[in-house]
């Protein structure tokens, strides 16, 4: 099977649909990153998304609507806090936790009884979740353990003869996946994203914490939400975030002896600063921009055959939490403070 790029027009969203209608697997754009749709009613076709990812059965996948009158197909009596958080911050990267609807394949929610749900932003989603007529199931676009996919070619090098088509709706303009946030029992975030707990804390006007905080590390025997278990976007170098500021990070990279196939990831404009060479992610003290960028740069330094990468640290709050917890995963937690 030759996996064939559609373009976001009107011809490629009904091609995707007709693809979803079938059972199969389509990779979509997202706000947030691409991800690996099938319809979320029909067990077959979401079994495909596994097989096609080498995905662990028990981690469940967010299910993806194109209007609020497909959330009941979906969740099982939607409470009154869960529409004050659609009216906030739908259609967009926040996904939420809530009983699932019969009719949901059991797969999709790995026996939990919830479903994670979300309605995007991004046009080409919802076109082609409208065109197909279904709530979608989609995880991210990548094979199981790489960084996440936010362009259509990342899309590519991962599912090559694994899926018949991807949509390419261009670059994903927030970079990090959804913020998950269960509504079951006390409101709790369960995966840091560009929607932040304090900004979800003052629209229910009750605090909201972070499970694990943002860096959970996977000793807990039941992880809050089943991918946090999981080795996460790693790419093949060893990442070492350095927990320091410019200057000290400059000093560190200095005193470096073996500088073999060795990198920095670090902010735009530091490059003429080190002696290594180096991949940026965003820029210093500017955590959209660094969310945006970092998954690409992962992918990057793979392309570039690095072995050794000291990053610089993200930005310390609000979005920069999402852009800590994806790195710090990568980094397998290796975290160096000067
Ligand atoms: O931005 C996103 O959320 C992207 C795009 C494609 O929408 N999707 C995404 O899916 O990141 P995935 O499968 O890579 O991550 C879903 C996360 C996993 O950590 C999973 O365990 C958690 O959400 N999750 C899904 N359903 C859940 C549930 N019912 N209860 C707890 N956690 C759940
Ligand atoms: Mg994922």
């Amino acid at each position: 099977m030759i996996t064939k790029m559609l373009s976001d027009d009107e011809v490629g969203i009904a091609q995707a649909a007709q693809e979803l209608q079938a059972g199969q697997v389509v990779g979509i754009p997202t706000e947030t990153v691409y991800g690996l749709a099938a319809n979320a009613l029909d067990e077959a076709a979401v079994q495909r998304i596994f097989a096609a990812k080498g995905r662990p059965q028990d981690n469940p996948l967010i299910v993806h609507i194109s209007s609020l009158d497909m959330l009941e197909k979906v969740v099982d009596a939607v409470p009154a806090k869960a529409y004050r958080l659609a009216e906030a911050f739908w259609p967009g990267p926040l996904t939420m936790v809530l009983p699932t609807a019969a009719g949901i394949a059991p797969s999709v929610t790995a026996g939990l009884g919830t479903v994670g749900v979300r309605l995007p932003v991004h046009p080409a989603a919802r076109a082609v979740i409208r065109a197909a007529g279904v709530p979608l199931a989609a995880p991210s676009a990548n094979k199981s353990g790489s960084p996440s996919p936010t362009t259509a070619q990342h899309v590519l090098q991962d599912m090559q003869g694994k899926i018949r088509y991807v949509l390419d709706g261009g670059a994903c303009p927030v970079g990090v996946e959804s913020t998950v946030l269960t509504l079951v029992g006390e409101p709790m975030v369960l995966r840091p994203g560009f929607v932040t707990a304090a900004e979800i804390a003052e629209i229910l006007g009750q605090p909201v914490g972070t499970v694990g905080g943002d860096a959970y590390t996977g000793s807990n025997s039941t992880p809050p939400s089943p991918g946090m278990k999981y080795k996460h976007y790693a790419p093949n170098a060893e990442i070492t975030i350095i927990d320091s500021e410019l200057n000290e990070y400059i000093a560190y990279l200095a005193k470096l002896t073996d500088v073999t196939n060795t990198f920095a990831l670090c902010f735009e404009g530091e490059e003429a600063l080190l002696d290594i060479p180096c991949v940026t992610y965003g820029k210093a003290d500017d955590a959209p921009s660094q969310a945006a960028a970092l998954f690409a740069a992962l992918r990057r330094l793979d392309a570039l055959g690095a072995k050794t990468v000291y990053a610089r640290r993200p930005a310390q709050d609000g979005v920069g939490l999402a852009v800590r917890n994806r790195l710090l995963r990568a980094a397998s937690f290796r975290e160096i403070k000067l």
